[in-house]
């Protein structure tokens, strides 16, 4: 009888803790929530470029390498509309607002010079802008404007155009 009664309430303690469990977790993810309601009114304007994504769905044929080549082709759609004001099209550094500005932006075609950032460090420059790394706050932090993933598809974007070539 006495096993039968343990078993019993270990079952009954094991239930009446279980709220207790969920709760503490629910608790501590609840800072989180208010972030993507501020970020909300960022996505917005994001979604209008978001179109092009249904054009991948015809490339999911191979996925892994759809889905390689969709970053930089994504990264390419981002990058006219983000970036190349100042860095040109093809990233010369010679966008129509360039010559404004000083020191000039960057050349992402300078393979000589892009090839020594990594990944990391172009990450942080475009989400928190040229001053986040002791650079000209000229140039602006895009995180308001590119996700997370959107900026690794501009980075991917960005490696294509190095002369000499990228090598990871
Ligand atoms: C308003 C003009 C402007 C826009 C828009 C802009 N940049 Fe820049 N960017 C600059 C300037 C100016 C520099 C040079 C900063 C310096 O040398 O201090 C720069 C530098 C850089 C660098 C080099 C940082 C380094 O360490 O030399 C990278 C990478 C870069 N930009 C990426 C981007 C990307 C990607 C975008 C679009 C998502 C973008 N920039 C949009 C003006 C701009």
């Amino acid at each position: 009888m006495n096993a039968i009664q343990r078993t019993i309430f270990a079952t009954i303690i094991g239930v009446a803790l279980a709220p207790f469990t969920f709760g503490c977790g629910e608790s501590a993810d609840a800072p989180a929530p208010p972030k993507p309601a501020e970020r909300a009114p960022a996505p917005p304007p994001a979604k209008p470029p978001a179109p092009p994504a249904p054009a991948k769905g015809p490339d999911t044929a191979s996925d892994q390498n759809a889905a390689v080549e969709a970053d930089a082709k994504a990264g390419n759609a981002d990058y006219q509309v983000f970036c190349a004001s100042c860095h040109g099209e093809t990233g010369e550094g010679d966008g129509p607002v360039a010559q404004a500005l000083d020191p000039k932006p960057a050349r992402h075609s300078d393979g000589a010079y892009m090839n020594r950032l990594t990944d990391d460090y172009l990450f942080k420059v475009i989400k928190f802008g040229g001053a986040s790394v002791g650079k000209s706050a000229m140039m602006a932090p895009l995180g308001g404007s590119l996700s997370d993933q959107q900026i690794r598809n501009v980075i991917a974007f960005i490696r294509t155009l190095a002369d000499p070539p990228y090598q990871p």
